[in-house]
């Protein structure tokens, strides 16, 4: 587990900086803003994925799956994914895994206000240790809707297929999987971004689409498929083309077959 330090910069409060979050270090803030120097929309498709997220989780909540595991959750943000959920279905359980202690300290109030909620410190690679503790919260015997938002590019990218293949092995038939990771346009801005953020204890990767959608492996695919976060719109076919950018968030969700 991440130790707390907050003179280095933490994926969690990193991130939190770039989404307008106020829950943030100045080494956080100082990282997050030397890669928005490099590339000025980074901010921006993250907040996508956030909207992304609530629009996938209130999607399946309409489909009557009302249990979320939320892998890498992060610090609190607007919507929650219990938020976004209860939106549409009151009752809606939410498992919050995350490793980081600011994180942790956030949602265990949270669990703590609202028995909807329960908040994990787990490390999301022990995925059995995951599994058995959420069951005490949902009942993985009914469809579950697993997240793995913006959290993928950390994993290469078969390292990404095979965690996302243990936790789908545990889900019922007819649960969800959402994913989403930060893609970049090759080239030197993208090589600098890269070689600044994975300067830290995180390295991170650009994953080509094949390799995102390999990610949701034999899951069927909720239309329109793996999309732009901008565009991705449940159940419909036709979006119109986003607008060329340096970056975006790539965005998917799928279903476990019967
Ligand atoms: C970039 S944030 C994404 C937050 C949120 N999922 C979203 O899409 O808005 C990634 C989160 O994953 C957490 N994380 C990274 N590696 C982890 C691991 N091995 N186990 C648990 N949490 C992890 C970080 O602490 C951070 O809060």
């Amino acid at each position: 587990m991440p130790a707390f330090d907050p003179k280095k910069p933490s994926i969690a409060r990193v991130y939190d900086y770039l989404i307008g979050g106020k829950d943030n270090f100045g080494p956080d803030r100082d990282l997050a803003d030397r890669l928005l120097a490099i590339s000025p929309s980074v901010g921006l498709i993250f907040r996508e994925n956030r909207e992304f997220l609530a629009r996938a989780v209130s999607w399946v909540a309409e489909q009557g799956v009302t249990q979320f595991i939320d892998l890498g959750s992060g610090l609190p943000t607007e919507p929650n994914t219990h938020a976004a959920a209860q939106s549409v279905a009151p009752a809606a359980r939410v498992v919050y895994v995350d490793n980081d202690p600011v994180v942790l300290s956030h949602l265990r109030v949270e669990a703590h206000r609202d028995p909807t909620v329960m908040a994990l410190n787990l490390d999301l690679n022990d995925a059995g240790d995951v599994l058995t503790a959420a069951a005490g919260h949902v009942d993985l015997r009914r469809p579950t809707c697993l997240l793995l938002g913006a959290v993928l590019h950390f994993y290469p990218a078969a390292a990404g297929r095979d965690l996302v293949a243990r936790y789908v092995s545990a889900l019922a038939p007819g649960s969800y999987v959402a994913i989403t990771v930060g893609q970049a346009a090759p080239g030197a801005e993208t090589d600098r971004m890269v070689s600044l953020y994975s300067a830290g204890p995180h390295p991170v990767r650009i994953h080509s689409p094949a390799d995102f959608a390999a990610f949701f492996g034999e899951l069927e695919m909720v239309p329109p498929g793996v999309a732009d976060a901008r565009i991705w719109r449940p159940g419909r076919e036709r979006v119109p083309a986003p607008a060329q950018r340096a970056t975006w968030t790539i965005a998917g969700l799928a279903r476990v077959p019967a």
